[in-house]
């Protein structure tokens, strides 16, 4: 089992929609059995919260369910348990080295990386934005959701 834990600031925007994304990849691929999926945010403001409205809204537009997700906070637990723990920014690439366990950085990426081809390294957060930054989530988190899948088959599989 290879496990995906995908984090931001609020566990309500960009991570969930990386979590449902990935997961609805994952099952396409026939690989639902073998690579386990989650989210986390760094703060605790959103904590037990449905992903925002809007978000919901955008995802569900190009088939993702965002409904049944519920947003956590991010612990130095998560680096025992992740194979994989991928920050959507810079700034919460940062925050999770600082509550990274001493001997597990390598598990901790920026989500982007996977996604070379977009000569982008952080997935903005749209939440005090317009709607399109909605959608520049949902393209940006699609690019490399297809990119850590062509990676994890070929390193781990
Ligand atoms: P996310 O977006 O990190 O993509 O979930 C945010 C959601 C809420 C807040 C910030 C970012 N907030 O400050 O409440």
């Amino acid at each position: 089992m290879v496990r995906v834990l995908f984090v931001c600031l609020g566990n309500i925007c960009r991570s969930p929609t990386a979590e449902g994304m990935f997961r609805a990849l994952v099952a396409c691929e026939g690989l639902a059995e073998k690579i386990a999926i989650d989210s986390a945010g760094t703060g605790a403001w959103h904590v037990g919260d449905a992903p925002d409205r809007r978000m919901q809204a955008a995802a569900g537009r190009r088939g993702v369910d965002l409904s049944t997700l519920r947003a956590r906070q991010a612990t130095a637990g998560d680096f025992d348990h992740f194979d994989y723990v991928l920050a959507m920014d810079a700034q919460n690439h940062r925050d999770l080295k600082n509550i990274c366990p001493r001997g597990q950085e390598d598990r901790l990426h920026l989500f982007l990386d996977f996604a070379p081809e977009t000569r982008r390294s952080d997935v903005p957060d749209p939440y005090y934005g317009g709607p399109q930054g909605f959608e520049e989530v949902l393209d940006l988190v699609e690019a490399a959701s297809r990119g850590l899948l062509v990676h994890i088959r070929e390193t781990r599989f």
